[in-house]
C-alpha cells in the first residue's frame, strides 16, 4: 500500500520527540540515560502517527530492548503497513560529550522495502547526487575519488572524505591521503556526513570506512532522496556474526549491497532532527517554556527536501512536557 504524503510532517514530530528529550542530555557524560530518553520519546509519539508499523531495525533483538526492538508492532492496527527503521539517537557519544552531528532520526517505507540490517558492521561508500553512478565499492580508491572529482567538475585534492576515527581505518585513510584528497576524521556518527554528501555546500563530498550496518540503511534511506548513491558490504567480525546475519535472511555476507539491496524501489520517507549542532543540521536550543530544533524531512517519490525549522511551546503540549519532566 502506497504511504501517504502527510505522513512525512507526522514523522518529523517523532524525530523532533527524541531530539527534544536526548538534547537534555547533552554534556552530562551518560550516554545510555540521553539514549534512553530518546527511545523513550521516539516511541511514545510514534503511537501517535497514523501507520501500522513494524520496527525493522531498533534498539535490538525483544530480548536486549524493551522498547523500539525489531519486530515490534507501532501505531494503530488499522492503519497504512509499513517498516520503520529508527535510530532515536544516532551519536550517543556526542551527546554525552556535546560534540556536532548527534541525530534523532527514522526511516519509513512499504513493507519488505528496507534491509534489515542485523547490527554487525558494514562498509560503505557514499557520495551525493552528482557523483551517483560513478563509484564502485571495490575498486581502489584512489580509481573512485578520480571519479567522483571528475563528476563534480573539481580536483581530488579539493574533495573531503569524511571517516571515522578508528584503528580498523589505517589503511583506507592511507589511501586517501596518497590520493591527495582532505580528510575529516570523526569520532563517531557516520549517519549525518553520509548525508551531508548530498547537500550543497556541506563540505563534505564522501563517506568511506566501517560503521554500523542499522546506520547504514539510515544513510541510504536519505541518499535515496536526495538522488546520492551509496554501496556497502557486511563486514562481520566473527562467524556468529555471520551466522546471525543469515538467520535474519541475508543471502550472501560477502555481496556488495547496492542502494538498492540497502533500500529497494522508490518510496521511502526519511526524517532526522538535530541534537547537537553539526554538518546538517544544528542541534536543540532550550528558551524556558519553548525549545527550536531544526529537522531534515525527505521523501524519495517525490524528490521533496524540506528542512523544518520548529518552536515548540512545551508548556501547551502535554505530552513533551511530560517526557521531558521525567529526565528532570
Ligand atoms: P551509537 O550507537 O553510540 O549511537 O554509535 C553510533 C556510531 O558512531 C555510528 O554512527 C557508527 O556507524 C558506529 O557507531 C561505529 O561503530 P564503532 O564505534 O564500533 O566504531
Amino acid at each position: 500500500m502506497a504511504m501517504e504524503r502527510e505522513l512525512a510532517l507526522e514523522f518529523v514530530r517523532v524525530t523532533e520527540a527524541a531530539a527534544l528529550a536526548a538534547g537534555r542530555w547533552m554534556g552530562r557524560g551518560q550516554k545510555d540515560a540521553a539514549d534512553a530518553a530518546a527511545v523513550d520519546a521516539m516511541r511514545a509519539m510514534l503511537d501517535s502517527v497514523h501507520i501500522c508499523g513494524t520496527v525493522v531495525i531498533g534498539e535490538g533483538e525483544l530480548d536486549e530492548a524493551p522498547m523500539l526492538y525489531i519486530g515490534e508492532r507501532v501505531g494503530c492496527a488499522d492503519a497504512p503497513c509499513v517498516d520503520i527503521a529508527v535510530d532515536p539517537l544516532e551519536g550517543t557519544n556526542l551527546v554525552a560529550k556535546g560534540l556536532p552531528n548527534s541525530i534523532a532520526v527514522l526511516a519509513v517505507a512499504e513493507q519488505g522495502k528496507l534491509l534489515h540490517a542485523p547490527d554487525i558492521y558494514m562498509h560503505k561508500i557514499a557520495v551525493g547526487p552528482e557523483a551517483a553512478g560513478c563509484i564502485d565499492i571495490d575498486a581502489p580508491i584512489k580509481q573512485n575519488l578520480e571519479a567522483v572529482a571528475k563528476a563534480t567538475n573539481r580536483r581530488v585534492n579539493d574533495l573531503t572524505v569524511v571517516v571515522l576515527d578508528r584503528p580498523r581505518h589505517a589503511q583506507i585513510i592511507r589511501e586517501i591521503r596518497e590520493a591527495g584528497a582532505r580528510i575529516k576524521l570523526i569520532s563517531d556518527g557516520d549517519v549525518a556526513p553520509a548525508v551531508a554528501t548530498a547537500i550543497p555546500g556541506s563540505g563534505v563530498d564522501m563517506l568511506l570506512g566501517i560503521g554500523g550496518g542499522p546506520e547504514g540503511v539510515l544513510a541510504a534511506a536519505a541518499l535515496k532522496c536526495l538522488g546520492g548513491e551509496m554501496q556497502a558490504r557486511f563486514w562481520p567480525e566473527n562467524e556468529e556474526q555471520t551466522a546471525r546475519a543469515l538467520s535474519m535472511g541475508v543471502r550472501d555476507i560477502n555481496a556488495v549491497l547496492t542502494h538498492d539491496d540497502l533500500v529497494r524501489g522508490n518510496d521511502v520517507i526519511f526524517a532526522a532532527t538535530g541534537i547537537t549542532d553539526g554538518d546538517l543540521l544544528r542541534g536543540v536550543r532550550y528558551e524556558g517554556n519553548r525549545a527550536r530544533t531544526h529537522s531534515l524531512v525527505m521523501r524519495s517519490k517525490t524528490g521533496t527536501i524540506r528542512f523544518i525549522e520548529a518552536v515548540h511551546r512545551l508548556d501547551l503540549k502535554p505530552m513533551l512536557k511530560d517526557l521531558l519532566a521525567r529526565q528532570e
